[in-house]
C-alpha cells in the first residue's frame, strides 16, 4: 500500500506518518527534509541556481532507520553529513520555500521520491505527494489545522531548542511557507481531488491516526488496495 499525506506545516504530517509506517509495516519517507537538505546545502556552500542544482544532482540523499529515528544523511563531494537536526533550524526553514519553488530542484527530488516510492508500501509526506509523486497512492490524506494551532504546536517543538525564539516568529515563517508554497508554479501546495481532507485542529495525535485507519480499512475492505 502507498500513502499520500500532505498538508500545511504543523498540521501533524510527520508524527502521524511515523505512527502509521510502525502500524502498518510501511517505511516512511519525509520528502519536506529531502527539500531542506537542498537548503542547507545552498546555505552551507553558498550557491544557488545552477549550482546549487548541480550540487544537488551529485547528492545522495539517504534515510537512516535509526531504532525510533531516522537519520538524514548526504554524501556529496565524498563526504558524508548527518544532517538530521542541521535541516531543521529556523534558517534552514526560513530559505527552504525558496528553493523548493524552483523547477529544476523540484525534478531532480520528484524524480528520486519516484524511485523511493516505487517499492511500494510506503508513506510518504510532503506537500505535492497526491498531486505529483504518487498520484495513484491507495490513500491520499491532506491533513489540515489553523494557522494559530499548527503554530502553537510548532513553537512548542522549537522553544526546547532555541529558547529565544518568539511565537510571532514561528507564525511568520509557518504563514510565509504556506504563501510561497501554495503560490508556486510547479507542483503547488494542493489538496489532491481524491484526498481526504482531515482537520486536525482540536484533535490529539491518537484521534487523527484513528481517523485515518478508518479511512485505510475503508479501502482495505473494498479491496482496492490489498498489500
Ligand atoms: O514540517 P514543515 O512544514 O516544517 O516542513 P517540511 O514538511 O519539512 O517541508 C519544508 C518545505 O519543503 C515546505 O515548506 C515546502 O517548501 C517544501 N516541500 C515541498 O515543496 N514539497 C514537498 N513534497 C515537501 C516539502
Ligand atoms: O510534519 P508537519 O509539519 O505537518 O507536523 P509535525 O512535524 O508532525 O508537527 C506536529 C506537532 O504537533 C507535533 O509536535 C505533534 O506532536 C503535534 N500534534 C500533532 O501532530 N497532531 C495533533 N492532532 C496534535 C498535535
Amino acid at each position: 500500500m502507498r500513502i499520500a499525506i500532505d498538508g500545511p506545516g504543523g498540521s501533524g504530517k510527520s508524527t502521524i506518518s511515523k505512527i502509521l509506517a510502525k502500524k502498518l509495516g510501511l517505511i516512511y519517507i519525509d520528502t519536506g527534509a529531502m527539500y531542506r537538505a537542498c537548503a542547507y546545502i545552498s546555505l552551507k556552500f553558498h550557491v544557488h541556481g545552477d549550482a546549487l542544482e548541480e550540487l544537488v544532482r551529485n547528492t545522495e540523499i539517504d534515510f537512516l532507520q535509526n531504532d525510533d529515528t531516522q537519520r538524514v544523511i548526504l554524501l556529496l563531494k565524498k563526504s558524508e553529513y548527518d544532517v538530521t537536526e542541521a535541516v531543521r533550524t529556523p534558517e534552514v526553514s526560513a530559505k527552504v520555500s525558496e528553493v523548493a519553488a524552483d523547477k529544476k530542484i523540484r525534478e531532480i527530488l520528484t524524480k528520486k521520491q519516484k524511485k523511493l516510492a516505487s517499492r511500494k508500501n510506503v508513506i510518504m509526506d510532503g506537500r505535492d505527494i497526491g498531486t505529483e509523486v504518487i498520484p495513484d497512492a491507495e490513500v491520499k490524506i491532506f491533513l489540515n489545522a489553523s494557522v494559530d494551532e499548527r503554530s502553537r504546536r510548532r513553537y512548542a517543538e522549537l522553544k526546547e531548542k532555541y529558547p529565544e525564539i518568539s511565537f510571532d516568529e514561528v507564525k511568520d515563517d509557518l504563514v510565509k511557507r504556506d504563501e510561497t508554497d501554495t503560490k508556486r508554479q510547479t507542483a503547488p501546495l494542493l489538496k489532491a481531488e481524491d484526498a481526504v481532507e482531515v482537520d486536525t485542529t482540536g484533535l490529539t495525535v491518537d484521534e487523527v491516526v484513528q481517523e485515518i485507519m478508518k479511512i485505510v480499512n475503508k479501502k482495505r475492505e473494498a479491496g482496492e488496495s490489498i498489500q
